[in-house]
């Protein structure tokens, strides 16, 4: 009788404690997380509410930001439940992020944009040649890109479309013509028409907004199985 009626009752205890978790952390999302974050953007939300890291560990370059989120994600392939913001993240703004983060693969998908434009503040603030100009620049922030009217130091694109695929036709020429100086880790980019559509999406997510409206994002929440199949 003993016996039984402790078997019983451990579960139950163990239950209450994950509830009190769950609760904690809940309240202390929609107050501490709002104030205290440096950025209020759509992207931010959906970064905290996933619990996913916001900057590079310590002497990490981006392949090994991508290698320690693809392990998160449920390496390689699989259905994994994400949360994001129901509005200012959409389904696109997603699967881009994944291409901006992802820095090799076997096909496309794969943006390698993170090295360069490193998280949080989407530049690693060193100079590359992406072949947009005959001397290196230095990667100029990703934060607030959408608002901007042209692209680039001459203002040659004018659109991110436009600015995404001038990476990805770059990306040939450093594979092509090793003498061009365009950097090798601009040749790793590979990206479809749709994925080109898709990081834009994702770039136009990293908006900050004002306070009020964050909190919203953190609140008004959707719940969304992925499938997950980095192979192809
Ligand atoms: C090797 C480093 C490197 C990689 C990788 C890289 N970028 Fe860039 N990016 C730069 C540099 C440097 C510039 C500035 C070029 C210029 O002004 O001519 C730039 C400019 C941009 C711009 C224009 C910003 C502005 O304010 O005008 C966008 C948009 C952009 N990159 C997006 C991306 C995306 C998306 C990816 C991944 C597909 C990516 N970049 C990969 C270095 C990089």
């Amino acid at each position: 009788m003993m016996r039984s009626g402790r078997t019983l009752l451990m579960p139950n205890v163990v239950l209450t404690l994950a509830v009190c978790a769950t609760l904690a952390l809940g309240q202390s999302q929609s107050g501490n997380v709002v104030t205290s974050a440096k950025y209020t953007s759509p992207y931010d939300a959906f970064m905290k509410m996933n619990r996913l890291p916001e900057a590079f560990g310590k002497d990490d370059n981006g392949a090994d930001y991508w290698g320690f989120l693809e392990s998160r994600l449920g390496n390689q392939a699989g259905r994994i439940l994400i949360k994001r913001p129901a509005k200012g993240f959409s389904d696109d703004a997603f699967r881009g992020w994944l291409s901006f983060i992802r820095t090799s693969g076997n096909a496309t998908g794969i943006g390698n944009c993170v090295e360069c434009h490193r998280v949080p503040d989407f530049t690693d603030r060193q100079k590359h040649n992406i072949g947009t100009a005959k001397e290196p620049l230095e990667t100029p922030s990703l934060r607030g890109v959408a608002g901007k009217k042209s692209f680039f130091r001459d203002g040659s694109a004018s659109t991110l479309e436009e600015a995404i695929a001038r990476h990805v036709a770059a990306a040939q020429v450093a594979q092509q013509d090793k003498r061009s100086g365009v950097e090798v880790e601009v040749g790793k980019i590979a990206l479809s028409e749709r994925e080109i559509g898709e990081v834009a999406a994702f770039l136009r997510s990293i908006q900050e907004v004002p306070r009020e409206q964050f909190r919203q994002y953190l609140i008004d929440v959707v719940i969304q199985p992925v499938e997950l199949n980095f192979s192809d």
